[in-house]
């Protein structure tokens, strides 16, 4: 009796021990999905960081050219302000403005103002894109347009995709749908990169949407690599990667999955090798009263 009493209380122990242990492990894995989230936003700055330096780089040496030309300007109307005050004749000026180059500099002057100009809106457009993507001051469930969300991550992207794809986009018709829109643009981003990393040289990705009654569907097409039949079951598997230490975490497909289910939605996947991959997300277009509250 004493006997059963004993090992009873030794599995009670046991019992709870592993209790904890799993609690441990919960928080480890929440820990790591945290890490992920900001790995991502890592690699989204360096990629936005490369896209804004360039502009910024051409606007500050414009600058720096502008600045002499207004002086050599202000200069060559000095001498006509004294050639003007004495009455005299100008081969002065013309000599100065021959040798500073007048004719040049009235042409650079115009286009160097232009390029700035259009550097200044490619950097505007960027930030703007970046509010969109992240939403920053709106984390709530709210109706949004679905193609915004695209085309801002989209950017927000472009720099992993366009040297690999062409973005075709085959946009249907979609009414705003009841969402959190920076998550979604997260489940968009993960399948963008996805999609670029299975294209090993030059591909295309295709972007469609389209609606059925009550739901959207918005699918993200690729030419890559495609998924090995044995892997299909395991993608969505937090940590399943295929990809070498240092590239990936498999930590992209989970998160999506997890994200579609908030939504009440479904992620389903058609893979061919050697031809490709489609992930389609399927959604309600409102959320069910408790969901959403
Ligand atoms: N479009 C795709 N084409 C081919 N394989 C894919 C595609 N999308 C996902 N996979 C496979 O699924 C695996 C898991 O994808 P997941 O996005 O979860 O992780 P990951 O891309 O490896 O790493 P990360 O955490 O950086 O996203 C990938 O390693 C890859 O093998
Ligand atoms: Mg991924």
């Amino acid at each position: 009796m004493q006997l059963l009493k004993d090992s009873n209380h030794l599995l009670e122990k046991r019992g709870e021990e592993q209790q904890g242990l799993i609690k441990k492990l919960h928080e480890a894995q929440n820990q790591l999905l945290q890490s992920e989230k900001l790995a991502s936003i890592g690699q989204l700055a360096a990629g936005v960081a490369h896209e804004i330096n360039n502009p910024v780089g051409f606007i500050n040496s414009n600058i720096g050219s502008l600045e002499r030309y207004l002086k050599n300007l202000f200069v060559i109307l000095d001498a006509y302000e004294k050639a003007e005050a004495q009455g005299t004749e100008c081969a002065a000026v013309k000599t100065l403005k021959e040798q500073l180059d007048y004719a040049y500099l009235k042409e650079d002057v115009v286009s160097l103002i232009e390029e700035t100009r259009d550097g200044v809106a490619r950097v505007k457009k960027i930030v703007q894109d970046l509010k969109d993507f992240s939403h920053v001051d709106e984390a709530e469930w709210q109706w949004a347009d679905l193609h915004k969300g695209l085309d801002s991550t989209l950017n927000v992207v472009n720099n992993e995709i366009k040297y690999k794809a062409e973005v075709v986009k085959e946009y249907g018709e979609l009414p705003p749908v009841e969402c959190l829109p920076s998550q979604l643009n997260q489940v968009f981003m993960n399948l963008l990169v996805n999609a670029a990393h299975a294209i090993a040289e030059r591909g295309t990705i295709t972007l469609r949407t389209g609606g059925v009654g009550e739901e959207v569907w918005v699918e993200v097409a690729d030419t890559g690599s495609g998924i090995a039949p044995e892997n299909m079951k395991r993608i969505f598997d937090p940590f399943f990667t295929t990809k070498p230490v240092g590239k990936g975490t498999g930590l992209g497909l989970s998160l999506s999955y997890g994200i579609v289910q908030k939504h009440h939605g479904r992620i389903e996947v058609q893979s061919e090798q050697g031809r490709g991959t489609t992930f389609r997300i399927t959604l309600p277009v409102r959320q069910a009263e408790a969901a959403a509250a």
